[in-house]
């Protein structure tokens, strides 16, 4: 420390050393990465008592008990290491042949990165290729991770809304007149969070066949890929392109297998891109956790009635949801066909913000507001149909009543 001289005395003692406070300085990205409004709900909420949640975005059912056995079994085996940078091998050879069997495509160890959680993988994608000039378009409502990614690193949204009254299906026709000159990419997420809407076999397609034409990029995000109530396949892009060359396809345990916690996702695509990635990935996560993906080996590779089981849950709550949403004052609703949420129109002039912000504090029931996910829904309420049936009927014998009572 400095010493000073006391003129009077000559003695000398430390000076004080003033620092100027500076605000931290965050890169100017930071910027679109907004306050998210689920959080905002949330933090609310864990102030009050007696709060039910139709706002969650993870699966409430416990964990397969085979997969926890493999996790600690892992654990046990002192699988506390790193993997190989690319993934545990004996999870790319159980991804390889998993999605190989179930869409008849031909994959390669080299065609899979393994990335903590589906979060990472659409990170790297969407970093490792955003850029100014640079347009992404992404259907509005989505899921609220696309748009922030893709504006911090400096590339343009270009939204193309989805309605309820069209049950939020994505007409392509809507899609392919947003494709201009500087359309770089599309994020494809299917079944959708918050609509819950299934885009078929034609969709899918026809939307592939334009953006191979064009050499438009397409970020397929299939995490709720098991979450299909109505129809008998799913139509993954793997199993609608002929090749990968424009395609990846993200997905993880976290849904399917309610493994949320556990971190391990994946990207399928070329072998070229994931060349690519996996340089990047070595430069943030490094690699997933170790013992979850033994617990992802395991979860492939036993039987899947486990699966069928809770999707078979889900559908019974979605069917439920969707019969209290039809008996609900001024939400105008629709049947979602997949993943765990319903996204009802509340009238087009009223701000769902406001009203969930006031439903929470005057039925202690929280939902999603509709401006969390886009910029055309601010009308709309997201339910999510992760809890059981006695807890949403709860819920809306707090609800239907509250809104008789508004005047909207
Ligand atoms: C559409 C969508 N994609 C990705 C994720 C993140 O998944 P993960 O837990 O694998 O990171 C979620 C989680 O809510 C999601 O809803």
């Amino acid at each position: 420390m400095a010493e000073s001289v006391n003129k009077d005395s000559g003695e000398t003692k430390p000076r004080k050393v003033k620092y100027r406070k500076t605000k931290a300085s965050w890169n100017p990205a930071m910027q679109a990465v907004p306050v998210s409004g689920i959080r905002r709900l949330v933090n609310m909420a864990s102030t009050m008592k007696d709060v039910i949640h139709l706002s969650i975005g993870q699966p409430d059912l416990p964990t397969p008990k085979h997969i926890i056995d493999a996790y600690i079994d892992a654990l046990n085996a002192g699988q506390t290491g790193y993997t190989m940078d690319a993934g545990l091998p004996e999870l790319l050879v159980a991804l390889r042949d998993y999605y190989g069997k179930r869409y008849n495509r031909k994959l390669t160890r080299d065609n899979i990165l393994v990335t903590s959680g589906a979060t990472e993988a659409m990170y790297l994608a969407i970093s490792a290729t955003s850029a100014p000039g640079r347009q992404f378009i992404v259907t509005d409502p989505s899921f609220l991770l696309y748009a922030p990614l893709i504006r911090m690193n400096g590339g343009e949204v270009k939204y193309v809304p989805t309605r309820a009254e069209n049950n939020h299906q994505l007409d392509p026709d809507d899609v392919i007149r947003a494709m201009g000159p500087r359309t770089f990419a599309l994020v494809l997420n299917n079944p959708n969070n918050p609509t819950g809407a299934v885009y078929p076999r034609s969709t899918v397609e026809t939307i592939l066949e334009e953006c191979a034409y064009r050499g438009i990029q397409v970020y397929a995000d299939e995490v709720y890929d098991h979450f299909i109530f109505d129809d008998d396949e799913f139509a993954s892009v793997l199993s609608c392109s002929t090749d990968l060359d424009n395609i990846m396809c993200i997905s993880s345990f976290s849904k399917t297998y309610s493994m949320a916690g556990l971190r391990v996702g994946w990207v399928i695509a070329s072998q070229a891109a994931i060349k690519s990635l996996r340089r990047y990935h070595m430069f943030t996560t490094s690699v997933a956790n170790t013992p979850s993906q033994f617990a992802g080996v395991a979860a492939l590779t036993a039987d899947q009635q486990c699966v069928r089981d809770m999707v078979g849950i889900y559908r019974e709550r979605r069917d439920k949801v969707v019969e209290l949403i039809d008996q609900t004052p001024y939400l105008t609703g629709y049947k979602p066909g997949g993943a765990f949420f319903a996204f009802p129109d509340l009238p087009p002039h009223v701000d769902g913000s406001d009203l969930a912000l006031r439903m929470l504090k005057e039925t202690g029931v929280c939902v999603v507001p509709g401006d969390a996910f886009g910029e055309n829904c601010t009308n709309a309420l997201r339910f999510s149909f992760s809890t059981t049936c006695e807890r949403m009927e709860e819920a809306f014998d707090r609800i239907i009543p509250w809104m008789a009572k508004q005047q909207l």
